[in-house]
């Protein structure tokens, strides 16, 4: 049986704790003037500011992929993010090339939603129920490297929130197996983890609510009839994220009401119909660019991480900026990477030892190379989900 491997963070030598933010300042940036071109620091837009400071390079998921394959002559990696992500990075650096998570807690829970165990089982009962179409699997970045690996091992690809509508479109012309579609074939997508932006990114593209059906691995057939699967386009992973689940539609009224001027900008991961109220929907870097790109005296409410909005308020107060809920929607998991594990990983790695090393075995580096490598040649990054008027169906 297949199970994800559970990961332990040792407790941090006493010291790190009693260290104040100014001393932890001081020696982080004597650690790294000491590993100099050797590492790189890459960080997530959801980290706290303190983590950002020290970064290199700051993205959302799919820009820090990119850095990560870019890195040339860099002996470390630390990311600073979650554990799908250094898994990422491991598998798109040189095998030279040594990848650290500062905090091994670090998890993701969307991504642990989906295990290869599951995965397999769906994939035999879906090839089953629909023999005579062709099936590509995707996955979002948010999943295990050994998910990664089966959807590359199948015909399939990773996606991000940045390119998701891409990388489905290439999917719907057959994926990797497009030379083998026959003449009217059936193409249907498999998507993991996260059933929102499946469903977001595929009501953008004009595909009705009817056409997807939601995968509930503990189910047989996912919960679904046989004809109700063979009649969807979409299979869509019963996976969510738990901060932005938080954002509720009457979040979004709430916020019109108070303030009649405020855009509401959200993260795909929402709920369709907190998207569906929503007047733009993005990815963290989507989100980014939009409040970069407006006039002074815009107003926003953003769903999505409060760490990315705080800093977003602070580096533009000409802008009214507020989370779009007032509940704590905090990514308890990346909050774990802080100043003192970043100041013990690359202390160890000044003193030649490697701590909290991210490495994925040779078969799933393979195939979730095949993987990721797909999704970075896919052109045309950087789509917002589209808005369409709302069908008057609600979703679970
Ligand atoms: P991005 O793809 O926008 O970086 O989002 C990743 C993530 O984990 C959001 O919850
Ligand atoms: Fe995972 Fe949600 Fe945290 Fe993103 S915000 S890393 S999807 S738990």
């Amino acid at each position: 049986m297949a199970h994800a491997k559970l990961v332990w963070q040792p407790p941090l030598p006493a010291i790190y704790r009693q260290l104040s933010e100014p001393e932890l300042r001081f020696r982080i940036q004597d650690a790294r003037d000491r590993l100099g071109p050797k590492l790189a620091i890459l960080g997530h837009h959801y980290q706290q500011d303190a983590v950002v400071d020290f970064a290199d390079f700051t993205g959302d998921s799919f820009e820090l992929s990119r850095r990560a394959a870019d890195q040339k002559g860099v002996e470390y990696v630390v990311f600073c993010g979650v554990h799908f992500m250094a898994e990422s990075a491991d598998i798109l650096t040189d095998e030279s090339v040594r990848v650290i998570l500062p905090d091994l807690g670090a998890g993701c829970s969307m991504a642990d939603m989906a295990n290869l165990e599951q995965t397999e089982d769906a994939w035999a009962q879906l090839v089953d129920a629909c023999p005579d179409q062709l099936i590509v699997p995707i996955t979002y970045m948010n999943s295990s490297a050994a998910i990664k690996a089966f959807v590359g091992e199948h015909g399939g690809a990773v996606c991000t929130s940045s390119n998701c509508r891409n990388v489905l479109e290439w999917a719907l012309a057959g994926g990797a197996a497009s030379a083998a579609l026959k003449p009217d074939q059936k193409v249907k997508i498999l998507f993991f983890p996260d059933q929102h932006l499946g469903r977001n990114t595929a009501f953008a593209m004009g595909y009705p609510l009817e056409k997807m059906v939601v995968w509930d691995p503990r189910q047989d057939l996912g919960g679904n009839s046989e004809s109700a699967l063979r009649d969807a386009d979409f299979v869509l992973w019963k996976g969510h994220c738990s901060v932005h689940a938080l954002f509720r539609p009457e979040h979004v009224d709430q916020a019109r009401e108070k303030y009649p001027d405020m855009k509401v900008i959200v993260h795909p991961e929402c709920k369709w119909e907190v998207v569906q109220k929503a007047d733009m929907a993005g990815s963290t870097a989507y989100i980014v660019k939009q409040v970069e790109a407006a006039a002074p005296g815009t107003q926003w409410a953003i769903g999505t991480e409060v760490h990315l909005v705080n800093r977003l308020a602070r580096q533009h107060p000409d802008q009214k900026i507020i989370v779009l809920s007032d509940c704590q929607c905090l990514c308890t998991t990346m909050y774990r990477i802080d100043l003192p594990h970043l100041c013990w990983v690359l202390e160890n790695l000044v003193e030649g030892k490697v701590v909290n090393e991210i490495k994925v075995d040779a078969h799933t580096r393979k195939w979730s190379t095949v993987a990721l490598e797909r999704m970075l040649a896919i052109k045309g990054t950087g789509n917002p989900i589209g808005k369409q008027q709302p069908v008057g169906t609600t979703v679970d």
